[in-house]
Parts: structure tokens; C-alpha cells; sequence
């Protein structure tokens, strides 16, 4: 959700935060602030972009070696200036970042207002802010003393980054459920909600952990305690990341970078697990849980938003081959409905940022219910990947456009390879087609590259839709939870209103909606239900809908019918999803630009969504 960065060295520090919080703004940009140290607090922060706040800051005193700044997505009170993060004590002498959530805040806040606080926010970090300003006068402790003292009283998830007056070489943080990554360089400390505002200072970091407070001071090491105030050896380590690979590289959009970068990102979540000359799918993680999943009563797959469209598309894959049964649920609801969870359950979390607060609690759930707990996450090192027992990197690479696109086809790759392994262990697939997948899969790259060069096609499409009030995108079988990311990924960046549906349950609802102002996007590949998805299109035409067909290259029956029609090349319908996304990933892109839409960072959402 939001984003943090500060800094504490021998360097300025506002442009590092600031470049920083460009990096981060992908994360939260509702508003942004900065506090920096020079004999007193300097707290310029303002409600928009990173930019606005550097307009803000522009001719005000900047000079400084120790830094913090916030990118902010609000939860508690609307995004306005006073609202803005850093906030301060009442005395003025600290200044705190915060990312989550303080659940008693409000508890807290009454009961700091009758020992004489006033507040100048509505947020849950002003109280934060406060407390430990109460506990460090009335304690008469230490910063680091009073901010653990405080956070014993907290309920709630919290990254914090604390700079005080008269310490002007020294930083506080501390983390609980919300990540915080600390960049140790030369004589010189970063500190980030994730890495990317880090990588092109130093690769050696430090993840706190949860409930964990550090003291960041130039010139020493990096102490770090747990909350009941033990010491714990951090453990240093090395960045795998490269600057490259969160910029834009010449693409007008990270989405569209994105986008096109898919038969690499599938290619390389293919990478060393496939084989295809010997026919061998080796994934770490399922050879070392290989009895467990060999012995599982079931799978369920746990995530939210498009990595619970691929969980879905997961579903069919493992059924269909493996023939192990499997269930996806939102991690918001199984989290909250006293779920039937066994010893023989495989609780799979699907997430790209690995840090969705409401996946990791599912997964916390299914832990303690005796569940074997897995992950397949995009971003190395994220709190799902250490919480599981076991799991498989998409290696996608950073995704920073919020609408997820190349993480959906890593995942879908992920699954695809573990639905096949699975199976081929387990017996329940016959060798021929099991060689025949595994053949295709490999070409699936290429395939990508294909459907992306109807671009100029789908750009005149979305010319011709770009405002239309509502979407309806069809597909059946392997394609139906394309069709719900199809709408979703609409929805999200175009701000259109749009639904996926199965589309054979159109007529229990959806039908009644379709005239001539509705265009319905049909997803109609020749294989599987083809012939039943045709019925279907013909009822939308019935109704004078617009039908824009999806379909295998060659395709007439549905050209015929269709108003207009992007061919793509064949492939086996398991393997379906990662081609027949790729045009509606583009369709929304391009729509949403014409709209005049910010595609990167649409209004109300967030990257990672790190609080319930
Ligand atoms: C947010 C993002 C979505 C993402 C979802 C789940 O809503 O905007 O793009 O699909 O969270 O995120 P995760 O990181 O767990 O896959």
C-alpha cells in the first residue's frame, strides 16, 4: 500500500527520497511528504503525486543527511495535505512514516486527548506518533525504549520509519505484517517498503521481520531487538534485483512493458523446471512436498483480485490432469468463515507482491489448522514466500503497473507446470499427452509474441469502444477466468463498467442487459466448448449486441457472426489462458489511454494491498 523511503548518510538526503518515492509510487499516490533533519524538522507534505510535493518543497530549506518520505493510500481519513505522512509528535521533535493499519487507534487516540493531545489529522499514525511521544516524556526513556513501548500496546500492522530531533545521524524502524526492507550501504542506510527505491545504491539488504525494531545509525551496525527487546543478529543479504528491470525501458506505460514483456517473463518462469528434450518437469518445492501432494485430500488455492482468476484457471489445470480435487477461495472470506481445514489439505497462496494482507492471514489459518501451507509468489524474499513451508518463484520479474499482467501469465505457467508434474507422478495423464503439453507449453512464448502483433488491431477496437458505459466478456471452460480478468483488468484501468461470466450462464441474468450499445468480448478458441460458446454468441446477436470474437487463426463460424474478430494461433485448451489473455490485457491498455486514464497507477487502487 503505501510506500517508504529514508534515508540517513553522508549524502543529501531529498533527492534520494524523492527518486525513491517515484520508484514507490506505484504503491500508494493519493499524497506524499517528507520530513528532513538540519537542526530542526522540515515537514513539507501535500495531498497528489510525488511530484506535486516537489513543486511544494521547491524553494523551501532541503539541506540534509537524514530523510523520511511517504507515498500514502489512504484507509483512515480522506487524502488531504494534514492527512499526508510524515506526522509528528506534539512537541515537534519526531516525525514518522507508516504503512498498515493501527486497529485500536481509536481507543488510543481518546485516551491520549485526556492526558492533553490535540490532533491535527484523522489518521491512525498521528496516534502512533503521539503515544510515543506520551511514553517517552512520562517514561523518561529513549526513542528506541518508547517506540517498542508503544508498539506493546498497538493492535494492528505497522512498517514504521521514526527521525527525531537531536539525532541527526540515527533512524528507528520497526515492522509488524507490513514489509520493510533496510539497504545497507557504505557508510549510509536506505530504508523502503521494498526494495526497488534501494537497488541502485547497494544490493546488500536486511528484511526485518515481523515485530522487530532496528536502530540505523551512520557509522554502525544495524541493531536490531525483538519487541520484548532481545537481540537478534540481522542477516545481510544479497539483492537479486536490477535497476533495468523497474524502468520503463522506452515503453510509454509499465503496463504496456509489461505486457510485452510476457514471452520472456513465461520463458523465464519456465526456466530451468522444464525440460522438454527428455520430456522432465523438476520444480523444487513440489519434489520436496512430492508425498505430501501425492497423499493430499485437496488442494486450495487462496488469493485475491487476478491472482484468484489464475487460482481459478489452476483449478481446471489440476482437476483436468492431476485429478486431485481442488477449491479456490478468496482469502478474504476463508480467513473469516471457520474453514474445513485437515492435515492432508495443501493450502496454496497465489500472490505477485507476496504481501496481500488478507492472503498471508488465510494462509496463517490454514497453518495453525495443520494444513502443509505453499506459495507461489513473483516477488522474492515477500512475507507469503518465508511464511509457507514450501513454494515456486514466477520469477516474473518487478511488476509495477498496478493491473497485473505478465504476473497472471507467470502464475498460469507456474500451475501449469505443476499440474503436469503432478500428474505425470501420479500416473493420471497418458504419456502421449503429456509429451504433447509439455511440447506445447514450450511454444507458448513464441504464441505470445504471435497475439501480440494484432497490437494495431485491438488499438482500432478500442477506438471504436473506448466509450461504451458497459462490457461483457464471455468464455467457457479454461477461457471463463480469462473472462473475468478480461473485465477486471477493464474495470480497473478504464474505469469501465464490465463483468466476466461464464458464458453459458449469461441467460440466467447478463442477457437482459445486451442491446446495441453493449459490446460483449466472446472468447471462442476452437477447442473445448467451441461449438456451445458459438450458441452463445448467437444469442448475443439475437439481441443486437457487438460482439468482438476472440477465435483460433482460420476461424469462420464466428467471424461470420461477429461484428469483428482477433484471430490467435492454436494451442491446446489447457494452455489457452496464457494467449487468449494477452488481446484483453491490450484491449484494456489501450482503452484506458484513450480515456485520458492514469494506466500505471488508476485512481483507488493499490499495488499491494497490505492491510484487510
Ligand atoms: C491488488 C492489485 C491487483 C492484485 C491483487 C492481489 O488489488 O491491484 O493487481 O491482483 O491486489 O495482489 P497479489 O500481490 O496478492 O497478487
Amino acid at each position: 500500500m503505501c510506500g517508504i523511503v529514508a534515508y540517513v548518510g553522508e549524502k543529501e538526503a531529498y533527492p534520494i527520497i524523492i527518486k525513491g518515492l517515484k520508484r514507490l509510487e506505484y504503491r500508494g499516490y493519493d499524497s506524499a511528504g517528507v520530513a528532513l533533519l538540519n537542526g530542526d524538522i522540515n515537514l513539507y507534505k501535500v495531498k497528489g503525486k510525488v511530484s506535486k510535493l516537489e513543486d511544494f518543497a521547491a524553494n523551501k530549506p532541503k539541506t540534509s543527511t537524514i530523510g523520511i518520505g511517504h507515498t500514502r493510500w489512504a484507509t483512515h481519513g480522506p487524502p488531504n495535505d494534514e492527512n499526508a505522512h510524515p506526522h509528528m509528535s506534539g512537541n515537534e521533535n519526531i516525525a514518522l512514516i507508516h504503512n498498515g493499519i493501527i486497529e485500536n487507534y481509536d481507543s488510543l487516540k481518546k485516551e491520549l486527548i485526556t492526558r492533553g493531545h490535540t490532533f491535527k489529522s484523522e489518521t491512525d499514525t498521528e496516534v502512533l506518533v503521539h503515544l510515543i511521544e506520551d511514553i517517552q516524556e512520562n517514561e523518561k526513556v529513549d526513542l528506541e525504549t518508547a517506540t517498542r513501548m508503544a508498539l506493546h500496546e498497538v493492535v494492528g500492522a505497522y512498517a514504521i520509519v521514526i527521525l527525531e530531533k537531536g539525532n541527526p545521524n540515527r533512524l528507528i524502524a520497526a515492522r509488524n505484517s507490513s514489509p520493510l526492507v533496510i539497504g545497507v550501504g557504505e557508510d549510509e542506510f536506505f530504508v523502503a517498503s521494498d526494495a526497488t527505491p534501494i537497488v541502485e545504491y547497494t544490493k546488500n539488504v536486511i528484511y526485518l521481520e515481523d515485530e522487530q525494531v532496528a536502530v540505523i545509525e551512520k557509522g554502525k551496525e544495524v541493531k536490531v531487538t525483538n519487541i520484548a527487546n532481545q537481540k537478534v543478529t540481522p542477516y545481510i543479504e544479497e539483492l537479486e534485483l536490477n535497476l533495468e528491470a523497474i524502468e520503463k525501458g522506452g515503453y510509454e506505460h509499465f503496463m504496456l512493458k509489461e505486457i510485452y514483456e510476457q514471452p520472456q517473463s513465461i520463458r523465464n518462469s519456465m526456466l530451468g523446471r522444464l525440460n522438454v528434450k527428455n520430456g522432465k518437469i523438476v520444480m523444487g518445492g513440489i519434489e520436496e512436498f512430492e508425498s505430501k501432494f501425492m497423499n493430499a485430500s485437496r488442494i486450495i488455492f487462496v488469493a485475491c483480485g487476478t491472482s484468484w482468476h489464475s487460482a481459478l484457471v489452476g483449478e481446471y489445470m489440476i482437476e483436468d490432469l492431476a485429478r486431485i480435487p481442488v477449491e479456490v477461495e478468496y482469502a478474504s472470506e476463508f480467513r473469516y468463515r471457520n474453514p474445513i481445514i485437515n492435515e492432508k489439505d495443501i493450502v496454496i497462496a497465489i500472490s505477485q507482491s507476496g504481501e496481500t494482507a488478507d492472503t498471508l492471514a488465510a494462509l496463517e489459518i490454514a497453518k495453525q489448522k495443520g494444513a502443509t501451507i505453499y506459495g507461489i509468489c513473483n516477488v522474492v524474499g515477500s512475507s507469503i514466500a518465508r511464511a509457507t513451508d514450501g513454494g515456486s518463484y514466477t520469477h516474473a520479474g518487478p511488476e509495477i503497473g498496478v493491473a497485473s499482467t505478465k504476473a497472471f501469465t507467470a502464475q498460469i505457467t507456474i500451475l501449469a507446470l505443476m499440474a503436469l508434474s503432478l500428474a505425470e507422478k501420479k500416473g493420471s495423464i497418458t504419456k502421449s499427452r503429456y509429451q504433447n503439453l509439455v511440447n506445447q507449453l514450450d511454444t507458448i512464448p513464441n504464441l505470445v509474441e504471435k497475439v501480440l502483433k494484432t497490437n494495431d488491431q485491438i488499438k482500432y477496437l478500442a477506438d471504436l469502444y473506448k466509450d461504451a458505459h458497459n462490457f461483457l466478456y464471455l468464455g467457457r471452460g479454461y477461457n471463463f477466468p480469462v473472462a473475468l480478468e478480461g473485465a477486471l483488468k477493464l474495470k480497473e484501468i478504464s474505469y469501465i463498467h464490465a463483468e466476466g461470466y461464464p458464458a453459458a450462464e449469461m441467460k440466467h441474468g447478463p442477457i437482459a442487459l445486451i442491446d446495441e450499445n453493449m459490446p460483449v468480448v466472446a472468447i471462442a478458441t476452437r477447442k473445448g466448448s467451441y461449438q456451445k460458446v458459438v450458441s452463445n454468441i448467437q444469442e448475443v446477436k439475437a439481441r443486437n449486441g457487438k460482439i468482438i470474437g476472440i477465435v483460433t487463426e482460420g476461424d469462420e463460424a464466428v467471424k461470420e457472426m461477429a461484428d469483428y474478430v482477433i484471430e490467435i494461433p492454436e494451442t491446446e485448451e489447457f494452455l489457452d489462458p496464457l494467449i487468449t489473455v494477452i488481446p484483453l490485457q491490450l484491449l484494456a491498455y489501450h482503452i484506458a489511454v484513450m480515456r485520458g486514464c492514469n494506466v500505471d497507477q488508476p485512481r483507488n487502487l493499490a499495488k499491494s494491498v497490505t492491510v484487510e
